[in-house]
């Protein structure tokens, strides 16, 4: 058999092209079903959820290596020439073949890509298998971009699996009805019998615009799909006293050693504050907190659930509380009502008043175990005990 060249002819594809287009295609058709498969795993139990989380670790790892070297792909096909078409006077033919090649190119990228923004921007807890670290360069950490890039990577990679459903049916169309070389000269160590032209082709601009086209329309539908599922946030009217300007409720929990940072976007709080106490109380505080606007990095879902916040049946909590003077701050002592569960608690917390303007600032930690959250997972380990809470707020007195 005669050799082949490691770069392209006008008739054939080298062994790099060749062994890069392997490479990619068996690293995609990996990460692709692992994908599938990971989103769809349960975790009811410790178990379950450790080996989901391999999975995602796994889908994760094998998706950054394809996302490298479809980028080396990518930088070699452009420095190499590209093998003519065995019928390029089939002219819709090479065009459907030249579309699918750029939706292709556009997927090895921004299919990975997405995934690993989302990954990036947000507190997950499953880890990439590298040690560069989890964060990217210009990817801040933010819900809001992560819940974009993962909306985005959903849409993505199945363009993508389109993408590839039409390129092996075309390869196979190639080598089961015409019979010819195509699939032959992509395959390893086979040589291309040449081409009957190697007369230079004109591969136009229009199918690198339809395919960016596609991209554009699946874009325009990710964005769609998830402007349902947008976080709110908002800050209800109170009744009494203070109005909140702007505040945030913030948890912290540890999973798998690793701390995962959310915060609850919808809540309101009435408050009655006096400066001077009477009979010994400042006033009153109650907060009323929408469950399903916890936004908890990669777990949100998860959280959602019978077994954690149940929010299905429990959609909102709710903290009462007297405020009391302690010391130079204040201590508001109540009950929190969480999961159906009401336990007292005890908020210390600081006051800045400024005029009208108050600031507050207040952290305290609860035990998830009390409430029944995650009663499947005892081990700390798998998920802490401890969960902290901060508040941070700004109110203006109403007059
Ligand atoms: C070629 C590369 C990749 C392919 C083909 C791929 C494919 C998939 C698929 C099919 C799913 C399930 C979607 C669904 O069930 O609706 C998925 C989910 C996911 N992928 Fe990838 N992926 C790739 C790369 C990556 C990378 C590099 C990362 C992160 C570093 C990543 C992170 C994720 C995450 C976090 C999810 C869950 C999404 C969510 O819960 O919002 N993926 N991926
Ligand atoms: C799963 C991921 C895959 C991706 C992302 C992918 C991508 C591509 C791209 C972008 C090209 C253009 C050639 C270039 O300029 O380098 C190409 C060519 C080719 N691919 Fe794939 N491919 C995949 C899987 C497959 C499979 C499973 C087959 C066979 C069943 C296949 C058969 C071919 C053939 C025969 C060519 C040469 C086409 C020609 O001569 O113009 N590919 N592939």
């Amino acid at each position: 058999m005669a050799t082949m060249s490691l770069a392209n002819t006008r008739t054939d594809f080298g062994a790099v092209a060749r062994t890069l287009h392997w490479m990619t295609a068996l690293l995609i058709l990996t990460a692709l079903p692992l994908g599938l498969v990971a989103e769809r795993w349960p975790m009811a139990t410790e178990a379950e959820l450790a080996a989901k989380v391999t999975l995602f670790s796994l889908h994760k790892t094998l998706g950054v290596v394809a996302f490298l070297i479809a980028l080396a792909r990518i930088l070699w096909a452009l420095v190499q020439p590209r093998p003519v078409p065995l019928h390029p006077e089939r002219r819709a033919e090479t065009f459907l073949a030249d579309t699918v090649h750029w939706a292709l190119y556009l997927s090895m990228l921004l299919a990975p890509l997405t995934g690993w923004v989302h990954h990036a921007a947000t507190t997950g807890f499953a880890p990439i298998w590298w040690p560069f670290g989890q964060r990217l360069p210009f990817v801040p950490v933010d819900e809001g971009l992560a819940h974009l890039a993962g909306g985005l990577h959903g849409v993505f990679v199945y363009v993508l699996l389109g993408a590839i459903l039409l390129h092996v049916a075309g390869a196979l169309k190639h080598h089961l009805v015409d019979r010819d070389d195509t699939l032959r000269r992509m395959l390893p160590g086979r040589r291309a019998t040449p081409a009957r032209t190697a007369a230079p082709v004109r591969h136009g601009l229009v199918p690198a615009v339809a395919a960016l086209a596609l991209y554009g329309l699946a874009t325009a539908g990710a964005l769609a799909l998830m402007r349902d599922t947008a976080p709110a946030s908002v800050l209800g009217p109170v009744e009494t006293g203070w109005q909140v300007e702007e505040g945030t409720l913030a948890i912290t929990i540890r999973q798998m050693g690793a701390e995962v940072a959310g915060r609850f976007e919808t809540w309101t709080a009435a408050i009655a504050f006096d400066e001077t106490p009477e009979a010994g109380s400042h006033g009153r505080v109650e907060v009323d907190i929408a469950i399903e606007s916890l936004r908890l990095g990669s777990v949100t879902a998860q959280a959602m659930g019978a077994d954690f916040f149940d929010a299905a049946n429990h959609p909102t909590a709710r903290f009462e509380a007297e405020i009391l003077p302690e010391g130079e701050a204040y201590l508001a002592r109540g009950t929190l009502t969480l999961r159906g569960v009401t336990l007292p608690m005890d908020l210390p917390f600081t006051l800045q008043i400024d005029g009208d303007r108050a600031v507050m600032e207040a952290t305290a930690t609860l035990d998830r175990l009390a409430f029944g959250i995650g009663a499947s997972q005892p081990g700390e380990g798998t998920l802490g005990h401890g969960v902290t809470v901060d508040v941070a707020l700004t109110a203006r007195r109403l007059r």
